[in-house]
């Protein structure tokens, strides 16, 4: 695929490592950051640089990041196709920054909403969070992106990098290439087992790597109305289905729905089938993840491999920048 200026597809998007994945994660954004290796040349980084923004505990982040490279490998992430790294193995990305930083304005940081939201959540209000997005747009700019895809909450980030690059290029002369996010809006919200969107901090989640009793509890506690057992249920108020229909085809939701409406149709009936659906889904993703797992070697030579090619790309871009404000 082409874009409209004839550069070939260069897509790249970054994942904060943050904790278990739930089914939520896996939807909005695990699934569809792994198919965008189909899409063209693809860099996918573990944003850990970013994660010391909010995480303060050694142990703690080395084992998210651990986690979140296990978890993208076993729900396919291909190397061969994707360039997949831990952003702190791209130091480069830090020089790239401080020269964005120079000619970044203070207004257009003032301007982002993340800072304003993390600090009145109880983030300490540092001024790595506030140079959040200086950091971000190093990292897209840094291997030439054209395609940024990202959830909604980071479309001005990728903004705010296009800002940033217009400005250094009109400056300096064209070092960047200025890239286009790519919105994911058409994945629904997950529902939790409580009906409010999945998330870990509202305690309804529903872990893809858990322990399978523990995910079969969870899913039976799955909130459902009081309508009698011998009356019709409605599939399309209930979360139950709203969870079902992400994995099943249509006719199997199609098929579901038509049972919740005869007389006698149990709740329990539809969450036990559920729990087959997330086993089925899931049990491949668990296998790759256990065999993984043995296998850190392996893991560590895909990053370091990735690395390696994310690394060559900002080399060339950090000394095309340097060159342009006077450094060489
Ligand atoms: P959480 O809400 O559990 O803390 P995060 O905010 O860390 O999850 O989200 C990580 C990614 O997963 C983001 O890209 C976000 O859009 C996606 N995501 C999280 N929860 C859901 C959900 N319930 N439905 C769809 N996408 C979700
Ligand atoms: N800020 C992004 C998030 O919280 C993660 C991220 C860091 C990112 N650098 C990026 C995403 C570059 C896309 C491109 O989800």
């Amino acid at each position: 695929m082409m874009m409209k200026n004839c550069k070939p597809m260069r897509i790249l998007s970054g994942i904060q490592p943050s904790g278990k994945l739930h089914i939520g994660n896996y939807f909005g954004m695990m699934k569809p950051a792994i198919e965008l290796q189909e899409q063209g040349e693809a860099f996918l980084f573990i944003a850990d640089y970013h994660a010391l923004t909010t995480v303060n505990d050694a142990a703690a982040l080395r084992t998210m990041v651990k986690d979140v490279a296990l978890d993208f490998l076993a729900a396919g992430l291909d190397p061969s196709k994707t360039a997949f790294y831990r952003q702190s193995d791209v130091p480069e990305v830090q020089e790239l920054a401080w020269l964005l930083s120079v000619i970044t304005p203070m207004g257009l940081l003032e301007r982002c909403h993340s800072y304003k939201d993390k600090t009145a959540k109880g983030f300490a209000a540092t001024h790595g969070l506030f140079a959040y997005p200086v950091l971000m747009a190093a990292d897209i700019l840094s291997v030439q992106s054209t395609v940024v895809p990202v959830g909604r909450d980071q479309k001005q980030h990728v903004e705010v990098t296009r800002d940033i690059a217009l400005k250094f290029n009109n400056q300096f002369g064209e070092v960047f290439t200025i890239p286009e996010p790519s919105i994911r809006d058409s994945v629904a919200v997950v529902p939790g087992i409580d009906g409010q969107k999945m998330s870990k901090s509202y305690g309804n989640t529903l872990e893809i790597f858990g322990e399978l009793g523990a995910l079969k509890k969870r899913v039976m506690q799955i909130v459902t109305d009081s309508t009698p057992l011998e009356e019709p249920k409605n599939p399309d108020t209930c979360n139950a289905f709203a969870l079902y229909k992400l994995f099943a085809t249509d006719e199997e939701a199609a098929d579901l729905a038509a049972r919740y409406r005869t007389a006698g149709f149990g709740y329990g009936t539809a969450k036990k089938e559920l729990l087959a659906k997330i086993n089925e889904h899931f049990a491949p993703m668990r296998e790759k993840r256990a065999e993984l797992e043995k296998n850190p070697d392996f893991v560590n030579e895909v990053l370091r491999q990735g690395a390696e090619k994310a690394r060559a790309e900002t080399r060339k871009t950090l000394q095309a920048a340097r060159r342009a404000v006077g450094l060489e």
